[in-house]
């Protein structure tokens, strides 16, 4: 027994009977990895962090804790952007609260090579679950560069959407099945490989982007798809958004199937070069497209013949998977946290891609306009009209009028606020800018019949 116990809430030993001695933490310094968010903007306290191996564990203890007021903070792989997966920092000491960490549940099942699907406990990361699917012919339709730490339960909490969004669809397309432990303890479980079933709700759904809030999700049942053929992955530079969006547009007229359409900046490349990365090719250009096209016959046959005619400035054509391309776009949000002298302000943001080259431009230039100058990075994934704003340099005190600037851009181009990442604790107070009245106040009501006592994720969604 450490001395620590003895300062332990009472509760604690409960939980140690479920889950095993060893996987309740209290020490600070064993707890401490869990309490700060991937950025470092978003750090909290809590009094325990608990590891469950199994969902009949994950029921006890939320039974427990609903009996003793005890709040839960739902922790997958801890890469989310937005301070959802860790504890509030203004928690009252008299609100008992623990991380429930999944990283244990980490059990993958057989692939249904038919069905196309294959179940997974919370904590199975989405590299895990495509290596597995591959073992089969198959591919994971989820795929993003946390890929070796986000795990099904936090895929599916933050609906993510990612780099095969474009081609698969976000998170909640792939979800078949779910099983989740309520608030009260009790264990949801619908769990069919059906594709047609429409008995009622899609609870499944329901719980995709529901960012821990509502359910303890402990169990996926994930739809896999074939994967493409051959691939043939172009970077090309380019003068204007508008030419990046000709050339997607002309890809897709040809016949071909974009498969991934991601867009960089040269601050961008520039940084990712500076940290070690080789550029794509030696131009310089305001943009840089990256394009992964599938199709019948001679697909670089085709992109060579389209880059002909087009505006680019310079271009790189490699067979698929081309990882060193992919590298540069998928190491920018490293390279942007290294850079920053202050935790990046990191906004995620969709608007109508009509408005794309306007709203681009307007971002780019918030730096100037806003009380404290800062340096915005801008990348995303630009088939979906969705902006990744990193602003960088940010002191704390700044980073809401900042961030207010950069809403003010999104909401009058029509876009959203959270094109991907979720609301988190970072965004809570503009979730008006994309939602009416009523449709929050029904939010809400979702919110208090699966949680009357806001015991999970306090602070997370809703203020
Ligand atoms: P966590 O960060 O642990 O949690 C995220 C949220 O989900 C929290 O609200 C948490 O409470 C909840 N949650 C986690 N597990 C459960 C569970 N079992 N039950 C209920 N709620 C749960 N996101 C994208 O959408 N697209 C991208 O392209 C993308 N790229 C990224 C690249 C990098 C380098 C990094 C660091 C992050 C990126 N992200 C991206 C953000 C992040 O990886 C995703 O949000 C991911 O889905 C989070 O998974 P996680 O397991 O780390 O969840
Ligand atoms: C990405 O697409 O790489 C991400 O969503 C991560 C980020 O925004 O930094
Ligand atoms: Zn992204």
């Amino acid at each position: 027994m450490t001395g620590n116990r003895t300062r332990d809430p009472f509760w604690a030993d409960d939980l140690r009977g479920i889950v095993g001695d060893t996987h309740v933490l209290t020490e600070p310094d064993a707890m401490a990895g869990h309490l700060t968010d991937w950025t470092g903007r978003f750090s909290g306290t809590a009094d325990a962090v608990v590891r469950p191996r199994t969902t009949d564990q994950v029921a006890a203890v939320v039974a427990r804790c609903a009996g003793a007021d005890v709040a839960i903070c739902v922790q997958g792989g801890n890469t989310g952007l937005v301070g959802g997966s860790v504890p509030p920092a203004d928690r009252r000491p008299d609100t008992p609260l623990i991380v429930l960490s999944t990283v244990r549940m980490s059990d993958i099942d057989e692939v249904d090579a038919v069905g196309r699907c294959v179940g997974v406990q919370a904590g199975v990361t989405v590299d895990a679950i495509d290596r597995r699917a591959g073992a089969a012919g198959l591919t994971f339709p989820v795929d993003l560069a946390s890929r070796e730490s986000a795990t099904a339960g936090g895929v599916v909490a933050t609906n993510a959407g990612g780099i095969r969004m474009i081609r698969r669809g976000n998170t909640r397309a792939q979800v078949l099945g779910i099983e989740a432990v309520l608030a009260d303890g009790r264990i949801l479980r619908r769990w069919t490989s059906l594709v047609k079933d429409n008995v009622g709700y899609d609870l499944p759904g329901l719980l995709a982007g529901s960012e821990g809030t509502l359910a303890v999700i402990t169990r996926v049942l994930f739809r896999l798809v074939a994967p493409p053929a051959a691939t043939v992955v172009t970077v090309a530079g380019v003068r204007h958004v508008e030419d990046a969006l000709g050339l997607l547009d002309a890809v897709a007229d040809r016949g071909l199937t974009i498969e991934a359409a991601e867009i960089m900046t040269e601050a961008g490349v520039a940084l990712v070069h500076e940290h070690g990365l080789r550029r794509p090719s030696a131009s310089a250009s305001p943009f840089h497209l990256l394009l992964e096209a599938s199709g019948p016959g001679d697909i670089e046959g085709v992109v060579l013949e389209i880059l002909d005619d087009a505006p680019v400035v310079d271009a790189v054509v490699e067979p698929g998977p081309a990882r060193a391309l992919w590298a540069v776009r998928e190491q920018h949000t490293e390279s942007i946290a290294r850079a920053s002298t202050t935790p990046v302000v990191k906004l995620d943001v969709s608007v109508p891609l009509r408005a794309l080259p306007e709203a681009m431009a307007e971002l780019s230039a918030v730096g100037e306009v806003v009380d404290h100058p800062c340096r915005p990075i801008l990348f995303g994934h630009i088939g979906d009209g969705n902006i990744h704003v990193n602003l960088l340099d940010v002191p704390e005190a700044a980073a809401h009028s900042v961030t207010a600037r950069v809403f003010t851009v999104v909401a009058a181009n029509g876009g959203s606020i959270s094109a991907e990442h979720g609301i988190g604790r970072a965004k809570v107070q503009w979730t008006d800018l994309g939602r009416s009245d009523v449709d929050r106040e029904v939010m809400r009501t979702v919110k208090d019949a699966l949680d009357p006592a806001g015991m999970l994720n306090p602070g997370v969604l809703f203020g």
